[in-house]
């Protein structure tokens, strides 16, 4: 494999981006005693940097909430403590990141296959804020495909009701493991690919009405403040004045 100058130089800048949306979303939004519900992903990665920074300052005393294994993983390198949703059933601040988010500001999320989880602590939430770099806004709809999350016996089942709303049902392989991606719950990965528009808020409620569907990848109206990253800068393009109302 050979790497280019260029290659390295837009990966530096992706990254910083996401570094400035993160520590942005820490050092504002994040405050003493918070319950801080921590989403997936290697944006968020970031955020667990900066949060872990500002707490060993003693500029923070708070408690996380790990949206998956993966990030109650990186919480425990950093030492941060954390609960669960079974000790706290509400949040004060949920933060994470996103794959696509589209000019209206509804999501696509679970590129990390954490899609179930991340929407019950987002909706289980006061506040939502999403960080990401910016290479995911603005970004058709379609552009990217919806995660979801599918009981393992439904594989074959879903398939005709998924068509029928104009959807193709792939399941999803990773590396590491021979066979489909298994989600921390124990079900089964896949992603659906929509060739033409559709409506992100009937989709939603269509796609889990299908008997053997767990949960999807479209957040509509959960967003409540959006943070940008730039490679210098970060910019808040949504902040939501009221939960219900933009
Ligand atoms: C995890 O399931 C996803 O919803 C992530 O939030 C999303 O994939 C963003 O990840 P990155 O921060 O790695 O881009």
């Amino acid at each position: 494999m050979s790497f280019r100058a260029s290659d390295v130089v837009m990966t530096e800048k992706i990254d910083n981006s996401k570094i400035n949306a993160a520590v942005r979303a820490a050092k504002e939004f994040i405050y003493d005693d918070f319950t801080v519900g921590i989403g997936t992903g290697s944006t968020v990665k970031y955020f667990i940097q900066a949060l872990s920074e500002l707490v060993n300052k003693d500029e923070l005393d708070i408690l996380c909430i790990p949206s998956s294994l993966e990030s109650q993983i990186e919480l425990a390198k950093v030492g941060l403590p954390t609960g669960s949703l079974i000790e706290e059933s509400e949040l004060d601040i949920y933060v994470d990141g996103a794959d696509i988010i589209t000019k209206d500001f509804v999501l696509i999320k679970g590129g990390g296959g954490a899609l179930t989880m991340e929407k019950i602590m987002a909706r289980a939430s006061q506040e939502f804020i999403v960080i990401a770099d910016h290479s995911k806004f603005p970004l058709e709809l379609n552009s990217f495909p919806v995660p979801i999350e599918v009981l393992p016996q439904t594989i074959n089942t879903i398939i005709k009701p998924i068509f029928d709303l104009g959807g193709d049902f792939k399941l999803r392989y990773g590396t590491g493991k021979i066979g489909p991606v298994i989600s921390d719950n124990g079900n089964v990965i896949g992603d659906v690919h929509f060739k033409d528009a559709y409506d992100p808020r009937m989709m939603e409620k269509q796609l889990t009405l299908i008997p053997g569907v767990v949960e999807n990848g479209i957040f509509p109206d959960d967003a409540d403040r959006i943070i940008i990253g730039h490679s210098t800068s970060s910019d808040i393009v949504f902040t939501r004045s009221e939960k219900g109302e933009s």
